[in-house]
């Protein structure tokens, strides 16, 4: 990133502050809390000597009695990409809910590394110690540019405005610039989120996840929505972020999991029904029944 690149985008960041300020430029989802607390920075070292990254253990919650997760346990290692797929109502979202903090299970063990317990924090701490969450919608900032959402998402955790006038040191820049070409989005820096392709809003979010160096990645059905091109472009991102990152993807687009997937879990009823290759789980009766039975 150039100098004058840099300067440009401090201009107009600080230009926009006042719209910022005035609350014109909620996020496509009306700029719900999540949405910040989502891009909070600053994670330490995560322990994985025992091979995992994310441990759950015989985890339940339920709504009016109602238990959408049951007895859910279910572990992903380091540098791991694990699809999670299962028919409407599975509990998938659930299942991030409880991992993100949004939702507290009404028991079992939920655990970052093997020395986090995340069931002891809330969902703003969770996103700092290096969950990063991508929400089915895309949630950028239309008003800003595609540079200035990935700058914001960097210092989110300052406030609005700090992070705004903050200068990118020269190791951020470098980082966003490099996020840019991950996510596809180098010749659009300039251009006004608000006027990107539904897709390109998505991998936006996803580049403002990565400004955070996010440990573990949870994205709920990245693909919806996309054409055919980006959607393959979207696997491709994937796989990339795969190693330096961990991923959990729910998706329903199996075509997409084909290209990605190493282990698919199957939830079902709010517990793991299968777990295997993509054509072990799909060969599997049970989760025949459970797609084609009812
Ligand atoms: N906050 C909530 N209150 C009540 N019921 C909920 C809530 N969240 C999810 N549910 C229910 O839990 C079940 C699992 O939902 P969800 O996790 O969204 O499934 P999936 O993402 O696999 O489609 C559904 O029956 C849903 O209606
Ligand atoms: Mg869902």
């Amino acid at each position: 990133m150039t100098p004058d690149l840099l300067e440009q985008g401090a201009r107009r960041v600080e230009e926009r502050l006042a719209a910022l300020e005035t609350g014109k430029s909620n996020t496509e989802s009306g700029g719900r809390a999540a949405g910040f607390s989502r891009v909070a920075q600053g994670a330490g070292e995560v322990d994985v000597t025992h091979g995992r990254i994310l441990y759950l253990e015989d985890v339940s919650v339920s709504f009016d009695g109602f238990k959408a997760i049951n007895k859910l346990s279910l572990d992903i290692a380091p540098g791991e990409l694990r699809c999670i797929i299962g028919p409407n109502g599975a509990g998938k979202t659930t299942m991030m809910d409880i991992i993100t903090g949004k939702t507290r299970p009404d028991e079992g063990t939920v655990f970052f590394g093997s020395t986090i317990d995340l069931l002891r924090y809330k969902e703003a701490e969770i996103a700092q110690l290096g969950i990063g969450r991508k929400f089915q919608k895309p949630t950028v900032f239309e008003q800003l540019t595609v540079f200035e959402n990935l700058e914001l998402a960097l210092k989110m955790d300052k406030g609005v405005k700090a992070s705004m006038l903050h200068r990118l040191d020269s190791a951020q820049a470098d980082r966003l610039a490099e996020n840019l070409h991950t996510i596809h989005l180098a010749g659009s820096a300039s251009r006004l989120a608000g006027n990107l392709s539904h897709g390109q809003k998505q991998w936006l979010e996803i580049g403002m996840l990565l400004m955070q160096e996010p440990k573990l990645l949870l994205l709920d059905e990245p693909v919806a929505g996309m054409t055919d091109e980006e959607t393959a472009r979207t696997a491709e991102l994937f796989l990339t972020l795969k190693g330096k990152h961990s991923l959990m993807v729910v998706e329903h687009d199996m075509s997409f999991i084909r290209t990605i997937s190493e282990i698919v879990t199957v939830l079902c009823d709010g517990s793991v029904l299968a777990q295997g290759t993509l054509d072990q789980v799909q060969a599997d009766e049970r989760v025949i029944e459970v797609y084609l039975g009812r």
